[in-house]
């Protein structure tokens, strides 16, 4: 089989090192990759919503199967581009259609999703530039801390939660009537604040049936003891120890299920990863959100605890057999850091060399933000460089990726050294 798999990060990364190892892979090509996957697999200088230019290299490379790492083209509806082709419409896509993407692409649709298909979420209403003295009115019946939501794609940065109502007034309107994330701030929902303890789960499905891959809990802010500004994300694991069987089962079957199932209601065309963000407030699990793609750098942590080939996962996910497959999911933990550019997330510079990357031992090297410059590798972004370690334990398994980071250095480097300091 002939695989192409789409986009540049860590996720990336690690799922064309997972590809790469398939028996059934014969070429693997990347767009547009980084200097880690340009070792495995064959780059290719293309943007991950320049469909034509994706098109163009399907065809002259004959590949059958492509894997939508990044939600953006998912949202822009690539599926749907393939299917509607005569020469690309047999060739397997893994992610949903661009109206199930919506899933991602809108806040206000997941809730009513959720919603329709009572999946415990928090409470909320939605509004637009037409109802903002409702907003405040909505705002005056919900206590402190307020949860404002930019409906649309806001990279990260679209949800502010404020503990003063004023301030709550004031941002809704700034969202509202002075579009402070653009088009995705046309409409904002306002949700009722739950408060716990996150983690994610990850479903693989072809729309029919699914398999729940491990649990894992990232750490999103910049600073050690999670303070700062968000981040994409530095450092996970999996899985979660909080996680217990009791508790898994109640995620199983008030939410995965139903979402699965709601599929189905909603007549949605969706063959790909569901990532479920969730918050476990006493024993229960609440949906915060769901993306239509793995996350990073869970995925540096979920997909090396996959055994199985999952290159036949994918193709059963295409043929929609996905019914008739098992995982077999390695027990010991994963765990890892992410190294990135000193300022990040905030302006940080790039091109830096990355020293000590062949004295890595014991842990595996996904590259994130990075490329060949002569030879060398440099650094191409803010998130740099993700290091994953096993372990019985993940106590144990978060020292060796400690231990190796020691050994790697760029100008500049920063990472976080608390990694699970609350687990
Ligand atoms: N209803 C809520 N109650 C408490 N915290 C929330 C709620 N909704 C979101 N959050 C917090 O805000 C973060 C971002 O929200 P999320 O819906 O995941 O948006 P996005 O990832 O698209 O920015 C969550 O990870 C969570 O920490
Ligand atoms: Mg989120």
């Amino acid at each position: 089989m002939n695989i192409l798999v789409l986009g540049s990060g860590g996720r990336e990364h690690t799922l064309t090192w997972k590809v790469a190892q398939s028996e059934k892979t014969e070429k693997l090509f990347v767009a547009p990759g980084n200097a880690g996957t340009s070792q495995i697999a064959t780059n290719v200088n293309i943007g991950v919503t320049d469909f034509e230019a994706i098109k163009k290299l399907v065809i002259e490379e004959a590949i059958n199967m492509v894997i939508v790492g990044p939600e953006d083209p998912l949202v822009k509806g690539v599926y749907d581009f393939f299917l509607n082709d005569e020469t690309l419409k047999n060739v397997i896509v893994i992610g949903p259609d661009k109206a199930a993407a919506q899933l991602e692409g809108s806040k206000e649709f997941a809730k009513e999703f959720m919603s329709r298909h009572n999946i415990p979420t928090a409470a909320y209403q939605s509004f637009t530039k037409d109802s903002v003295e409702e907003g405040y009115a909505f705002l005056e019946t919900l206590e402190a801390p307020y949860v404002l939501k930019a409906d649309g794609l806001a990279a990260g940065k679209g949800v502010l939660i404020l503990n003063d109502l004023q301030e709550a007034k004031d941002e809704l309107h700034n969202m509202l009537v002075d579009s402070k994330f653009g088009e995705a701030s046309t409409k904002v929902v306002i949700e009722e604040f739950l408060s716990g303890i996150e983690l994610s789960c990850f479903v693989l499905t072809d729309g029919k049936d699914y398999l729940t891959l491990p649990t894992a809990k990232d750490y999103k802010r910049i600073g050690e003891g999670d303070v700062g500004l968000n981040t994409g994300g530095m450092g996970a694991i999996s899985p979660v120890p909080f996680a217990d069987e009791v508790f898994i089962k109640k995620i199983e079957d008030r939410i995965i299920k139903p979402t699965i199932n709601g599929f189905q209601k909603d007549k949605m065309t969706y063959k790909g990863f569901v990532f479920i963000g969730l918050i476990k407030v006493n024993e229960d699990p609440y949906v915060i959100e769901y993306n239509v793609r793995m996350g990073d750098p869970e995925t540096e942590v979920v997909i090396p605890r996959i055994k199985n080939d999952l290159v036949p996962l994918f193709e059963a996910v295409g043929n929609q057999t996905l019914g008739e497959k098992t995982l077999n999911i390695d027990e010991r933990a994963a765990t890892t850091v992410m190294l990135v550019s000193g300022g990040y997330p905030e302006a940080y510079e790039k091109g830096k060399e990355i020293n000590g990357l062949e004295n890595v031992h014991d842990s595996l090297v996904f590259h994130a933000g990075t490329k060949l410059e002569d030879k060398k590798v440099v650094t191409n972004g803010g998130r740099v460089i993700a290091i994953t370690s096993y372990d019985e334990d993940f106590n144990e398994a978060i020292k060796k990726s400690y231990q190796n980071i020691e050994k790697l250095s760029f100008d500049k480097m920063y990472y976080r050294k608390d990694i699970g300091f609350d687990l």
